[in-house]
C-alpha cells in the first residue's frame, strides 16, 4: 500500500505558501480576518453523490416536501448530498433543514444570496459576518463546507467555488433600462462595505463593485491551487474526477433562456424569449452570476479525467455539457415553479455520481425544463392562468419581500 502521509504533508504545505503569497490574502486581511479553511479532507466509504439547491424552506411547502422526501428516500449515510445554496435567510429554518437532510445522509452546504440576507431583527454588520454564522451552523450540525476528497474505485474531489454577480451574464442592455429599480431583494438585504464594494454605476447600477473578484481570491484562489498541488503529488497515474459547486451561475448557457449550444457567448436569440417575461430574463442574467467563475472553475479541468460542475440560483432545471464540462441545476425551487412546471413537480435528490462503482450517473439533456419536459408556451398559459392569485405560506419575517423576490 503507498504511504500517502509524505505527499499530503508536502502538497498541503506547497498550497499554503502559495495561499499566502496570493493576492487574496492580502484582500483578506483588509477586509475580514474570516476565510473557510482551504484544506480538505479526505473520505473513505461514501458510496452515492447527490445534488439538489434552492430549497427554500421558509415556504411551507418547502419545509414538508422536505420531510415528506428525506422519509421518502434511500439516503443513508455513506450519501452525500451537495446542496448549492439558498436554504433559507433565517437561522431558524436553516438549522431545521439541516437537521432534517443530517439525519438521512452526509450533507456538503455551500451558502448562496439568501444566506447572506440581514434580517430587520438581525446584529450582523456585514453579510460577511452572516455568513460566517452559516459556516459555523454547518460544522455544528457535521455539515461539510470545506473541499473534500472521496476516495474510492472512482474518486471525486469536491470542490465548492464561492462567489457572486457582476453583470457579466447580461444579454440584452435595452430590456434593462430601468434595472436601477428592479426589485432584487438582495439589493436591500445584503450589506457589504460601501467603502470596499461601491454600487456599480450604469448598466449595472447597485450590483457591488469588486465582490466576485473578492469571492475568487481570496476563497477561491487557496483552494484551487491546494486541490492542484494535492492532486498532483497523488495522482499522477491515477487522475481523479472533479465536482465543482457553485451557487451562482458560471456562463451564459446556464442560464434560463439559453437554447442553443452551438451559439456563440454573444449570440443570444431573442426568439429565447418566448414565454412573456422577457425583460425579467433580463434583468436576472444581470444578478445571476459572473463569466470569471467560469474562467476560474475551468482553470483545472484539465487536471481531472472529468469535470463536473453543479449550480444554483436560477430555479430553472439545466443538466447539459459545454466545452467538456458537464453544468448541472436541480433545484427544488418555489411551490408555484413547480406548479408551473418551470421547476420539476417531481424533482427530488439528483444521483449524479457513484464513488465505488462506474462514476459519473448520466441524464437527459435539460436546456429548458418548461419547455422540454412541461408541455411548452401553451401549457405555461394555461397554467398561468390556474394559478394567478394563488397564495403560498411563507414564514411572517419576509411577507414584504416575497412580492417582490424574483428568484
Ligand atoms: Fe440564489
Amino acid at each position: 500500500m503507498v504511504n500517502r502521509s509524505f505527499p499530503f504533508f508536502v502538497a498541503q504545505c506547497v498550497a499554503i505558501l502559495l495561499a499566502i503569497a496570493s493576492k487574496g490574502q492580502a484582500l483578506t486581511d483588509a477586509i475580514s480576518p474570516r476565510t473557510p479553511s482551504s484544506t480538505f479532507k479526505t473520505i473513505h466509504g461514501v458510496k452515492r453523490v447527490f445534488c439538489l439547491s434552492d430549497l427554500h424552506t421558509d415556504h411551507v411547502e418547502n419545509m414538508e416536501w422536505l420531510r415528506q422526501n428525506v422519509a421518502a428516500s434511500d439516503l443513508c449515510q455513506d450519501d452525500l448530498l451537495i446542496v448549492a445554496g439558498d436554504i433559507s435567510h433565517e437561522s431558524r429554518r436553516l438549522q431545521e433543514s439541516l437537521r432534517l437532510l443530517r439525519q438521512a445522509c452526509q450533507i456538503f452546504f455551500l451558502p448562496g444570496n439568501h444566506e447572506a440576507w440581514i434580517g430587520r431583527h438581525d446584529k450582523f454588520e456585514s453579510s460577511f459576518d452572516k455568513l460566517y454564522r452559516v459556516e459555523r451552523t454547518c460544522r455544528m450540525h457535521g455539515v461539510h463546507v470545506d473541499p473534500l476528497f472521496l476516495d474510492g474505485n472512482s474518486p471525486l474531489w469536491v470542490v465548492p467555488l464561492q462567489s457572486w454577480y457582476d453583470g457579466t451574464l447580461s444579454f440584452n442592455e435595452e430590456l434593462c433600462k430601468d434595472f436601477g429599480a428592479f426589485p432584487w431583494v438582495d439589493f436591500i438585504r445584503c450589506r457589504w462595505s460601501p467603502h470596499d464594494f461601491p454600487p456599480m454605476s450604469k448598466p449595472n447600477k447597485r450590483i457591488p463593485e469588486g465582490l466576485v473578484e473578492y469571492f475568487h481570491d481570496t476563497y477561491n484562489t487557496p483552494i484551487l491551487w491546494n486541490i492542484l498541488s494535492s492532486q498532483t503529488a497523488l495522482h499522477r497515474n491515477q487522475k481523479s474526477a472533479l465536482l465543482t459547486v457553485s451557487h451562482f451561475l458560471p456562463n451564459k448557457q446556464c442560464l434560463p433562456d439559453w437554447n442553443d449550444l452551438e451559439a456563440d457567448e454573444n449570440d443570444f436569440s431573442m426568439t429565447w424569449l418566448n414565454h412573456g417575461a422577457g425583460e425579467m430574463s433580463a434583468k436576472f442574467a444581470k444578478v445571476a452570476g459572473s463569466k470569471k467563475l467560469d474562467d476560474q472553475l475551468r482553470s483545472l479541468s484539465g487536471h481531472f479525467s472529468r469535470h463536473v460542475h453543479v449550480f444554483g440560483h436560477s430555479h430553472r432545471p439545466k443538466d447539459f455539457e459545454y466545452r467538456g464540462v458537464r453544468y448541472i441545476h436541480n433545484p427544488l425551487g418555489k411551490p408555484r415553479e413547480r406548479t408551473l412546471h418551470m421547476v420539476n413537480p417531481n424533482v427530488t435528490f439528483q444521483c449524479i455520481w457513484n464513488v465505488e462503482e462506474q462514476g459519473e450517473i448520466s441524464g437527459p439533456t435539460v436546456l429548458r425544463y418548461w419547455e422540454q419536459f412541461g408541455g411548452g408556451t401553451e401549457a405555461l398559459r394555461d397554467r398561468l392562468k390556474e394559478v394567478k392569485g394563488g397564495r403560498y405560506s411563507r414564514s411572517s419575517d419576509t411577507k414584504n419581500s416575497s412580492q417582490s423576490t424574483v428568484y
